[in-house]
């Protein structure tokens, strides 16, 4: 069978990870997929940079937008990110003339996600972004597809790496703000803008996505309470571990009487419960549906291994010909959810 052709914008932490993988495990995926996996193209900011593989092979672009427009590129992978500019602008290039998308682009998705969902539909297309939510961890994939039997009541989770690392490490080290960011930093857990980590923004990007799917609703990241982690002091860290309890960024989707309610923000949670025991750079999401019960998902939420996971799983998927929704159901289905307010405490 004909090889599925991927051009890869972005080789940073993400796009090099898939690379490496690719060239790994070329047979194995072969397999999987059905059809040889085979990297045509690639584009990233510094062409001359020192890379972790070998992209010697691949043909060299200049411009995203040039990328999407190749010929011998079938599906753009996608892992720059940012809402605007060149990511966003390839990626509608790639719908518009034919080609499928995967991406980790998170912010994107939740701001701009029923326009993209709608374009996709409109060329018989489809975005992928596994990796979008929770790196390593397979979310979207557990919802729209594993638990599509259920009606869902209730999403929740650490979805940032970087914040739960920061708040675990304080308190396990006792090491101030300032020195376990840095550390944070080392990890590659941050964003470009850490201010969208600590300030609890990226998670809630994660959030508006995983309460879009699991509730039927269009992308709705203005509608989600935010409060970020940049006040938690270690004294507050230190008073709730004093009273048995954690200080989590916890994310909160759920449907009330009121409509839709998503929140984020720093909860205290009992220490020795699943969520108070997660440690470092981990994500947990917990999801409960009527005939499933509850579902618990833990596991690595950022860094190269796990979000480049994340991202074959859905280059396979498209491989073996399947096209899901965007957001699981048609676009034009989605309802504008009623937003409820909660004042947070
Ligand atoms: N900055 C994000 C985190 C990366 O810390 O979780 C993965 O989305």
């Amino acid at each position: 069978p004909a090889p599925l052709r991927l051009g890869i914008v972005g080789l940073g932490t993400v796009g090099i990870g898939v690379v490496k993988i690719i060239q790994n495990h070329a047979d194995l995926l072969a397999v999987r997929a059905g059809r040889p996996l085979q990297i045509t193209a690639i584009c990233a900011r510094d062409r001359t940079r020192n890379r972790d593989a070998d992209i010697s092979g691949y043909a060299w672009v200049d411009s995203p937008a040039e990328l999407a427009l190749r010929d011998d590129v079938d599906v753009l992978v996608e892992l720059v990110g940012g809402t605007e500019g060149a990511a966003r602008e390839a990626i509608e290039l790639a719908l518009d003339h034919g080609k499928d998308v995967v991406t980790a682009n998170k912010a994107l998705l939740a701001v701009h996600g029923q326009a993209l969902a709608e374009r996709a539909e409109r060329h018989g297309r489809t975005i992928r972004y596994e990796a979008a939510v929770a790196g390593g961890i397979p979310i979207i994939k557990a919802i729209s597809e594993s638990l599509a039997g259920n009606r869902i009541s209730r999403v929740m989770g650490v979805m940032n790496g970087t914040c739960n690392y920061i708040l675990t490490r304080m308190q396990s080290a006792g090491l101030p703000y300032e020195t376990v960011f840095e550390e944070a930093r080392q990890l590659g857990y941050l964003e470009a803008d850490p201010t969208l980590d600590v300030g609890g923004i990226d998670a809630s990007h994660k959030l508006a996505i995983l309460a879009s799917l699991a509730f039927g609703t269009r992308v709705a990241f203005d509608a989600v309470e935010i409060e970020g982690i940049e006040r938690i002091s270690i004294d507050d860290i230190n008073r709730a571990a004093d009273m048995g309890y954690r200080i989590k960024l916890l994310g909160v989707a759920q449907i009330t009487a009121r409509g839709l309610e998503q929140r984020m923000s720093p909860c205290l949670v009992p220490s020795d419960s699943p969520l108070g025991q997660l440690e470092g750079g981990t994500n947990m999401v917990v999801v409960e549906g009527d005939s499933v019960g509850q579902i618990v998902l833990r596991g690595a939420g950022a860094g190269e291994g796990p979000t480049a996971s994340a991202v074959m799983s859905d280059v396979i998927e498209l491989a073996r010909g399947v096209r899901m929704p965007v957001f699981g159901q048609p676009a034009a289905g989605l309802a504008a959810p009623q937003p409820a307010r909660t004042a947070i405490p």
